[in-house]
């Protein structure tokens, strides 16, 4: 099925074969990773799926729905201890503790005095005692101690790690990485789309993760893969199909979201209609509609571009296939790398730069401005429909 609007697993996950066997190769030998891409590349898929084809011992956070750095440790804290064997202990915590303790006693088979610290460390969080770093760092050896005494490896997945820089200091990175290099039964996978961050933490020399993890990139579906799963999807629907089909998916470069928000809207219309036929004008409908509902997000991208010096020039430029006049080179380079940490271009083999985000090119291709409000008017450039 082609699912959207949360990570995507099992059957509904497409590709990624190798992505799967590096990474799973990596989590296995306990190296600690880094995966980076655009938004909405499948990051948090490509983790998800692999948790769940493998029999690991996981934790999950998502930095950016934490709100502050006490929160977040709580959350740690209670996954630690749910993987322990006993669930909800924050809660408890702030009911009564000597009921706590009881249950704790009889549940769990980890040393009492690992159990009496996290008990008094939660009661001084309660009370505000304990400085949230202090905690945070806490959480974080726990998770280590934890695993230790379960003879097990945690693979503890961070997602939108450079959101931490957000409700904490950017002194957080030193003191986290002081406290989890020394861990042996953790292995670390930190999830981040906003590239420039996740460079600076991950690659730049002086930051405190230089080195830390091994890197992968992701770029989009496989065209091959994408095109095999959704014709053997809607033969299976008993729906029938041209060489529009391919001519779509191809045009979508990959893209994991638009992709899928296309094929599925596609599904649905066809569902809907009498005949079962996909034809080339309900693949075009398909694309116009996916567009459409990308339109605000890639209008707030186009801001942010906007907001920077020369980035639409030289973004625009690429889009059209124009070079830049009136630009130096050193200044032209730079801005290619800006736009390339912000995560909106990407540079290929031969040296030449493309745009992640295929929406994003489409509306800067655009040569009017009321392309986009009157429907009918998009151009869909280089598309073969
Ligand atoms: N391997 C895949 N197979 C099928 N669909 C996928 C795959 N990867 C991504 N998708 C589609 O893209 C959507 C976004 O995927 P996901 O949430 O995993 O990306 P992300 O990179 O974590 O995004 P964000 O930056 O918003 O956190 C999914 O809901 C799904 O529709
Ligand atoms: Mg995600």
């Amino acid at each position: 099925m082609f699912k959207s609007g949360m990570p995507v697993k099992g059957d509904d996950f497409i590709d990624r074969i190798d992505h799967l066997k590096m990474f799973k190769t990596y989590i296995d030998n306990n190296q600690h990773i880094m995966i980076k891409a655009p938004r909405r590349f499948g990051k948090t898929s490509l983790v998800v799926q692999l948790f769940s084809l493998n029999d690991y011992k996981t934790i999950y956070v998502d930095i950016k729905r934490a709100t502050t750095l006490r929160s977040l440790s709580e959350q740690i804290i209670d996954e630690v201890y749910a993987l322990a064997g006993f669930r909800g202990i924050i809660q408890k915590t702030k009911e009564s503790i000597a009921s706590l303790l009881k249950q704790l006693r009889a549940s769990v088979k980890i040393d009492m005095s690992i159990v009496e610290v996290t008990i008094e460390t939660l009661e001084k969080n309660e009370k505000n005692q304990i400085d949230e770093v202090e905690f945070f760092l806490y959480a974080l050896d726990l998770v280590e101690k934890i695993a230790i005494v379960q003879g097990v490896n945690i693979k503890f997945a961070m997602d939108e790690f450079q959101d931490i820089l957000g409700i904490a200091k950017p002194k957080i990175l030193d003191q986290m990485r002081s406290v989890i290099q020394h861990h042996q039964n953790v292995t670390y996978i930190f999830l981040g789309s906003i590239e420039s961050i996740m460079n600076k933490i991950f690659s730049s020399k002086s930051s405190a993760f230089f080195h830390f993890a091994r890197i992968i990139e992701l770029g989009g579906l496989n065209i091959n893969e994408l095109s095999n799963y959704s014709k053997t999807f809607f033969t299976q629907h008993a729906m029938s199909f041209d060489d529009s089909l391919d001519t779509l998916i191809g045009y979508l470069e990959g893209h994991p979201y638009y992709s899928i928000k296309t094929l599925q809207t596609l599904y649905y219309k066809t569902l809907d209609s009498s005949s079962k036929i996909i034809t080339q004008e309900d693949c075009i409908n398909a694309l116009r509609v996916g567009v459409y509902e990308a339109k605000s997000y890639i209008e707030e991208v186009l801001e942010k571009i906007k907001s920077k010096k020369h980035h639409h020039a030289i973004i625009w430029g690429l889009a059209n296939g124009v070079k830049v006049k009136n630009i130096d080179s050193p200044t032209l380079y730079k801005t290619y790398k800006s736009l390339e940490d912000m995560g909106y271009i990407k540079k290929q083999d031969r040296g030449e730069y493309i745009i992640t985000d295929i929406f994003l090119k489409l509306l800067l291709q655009q040569n009017s401005d009321t392309a986009l409000t009157l429907e009918n008017e998009i151009n869909f450039v280089g598309l073969a429909l």
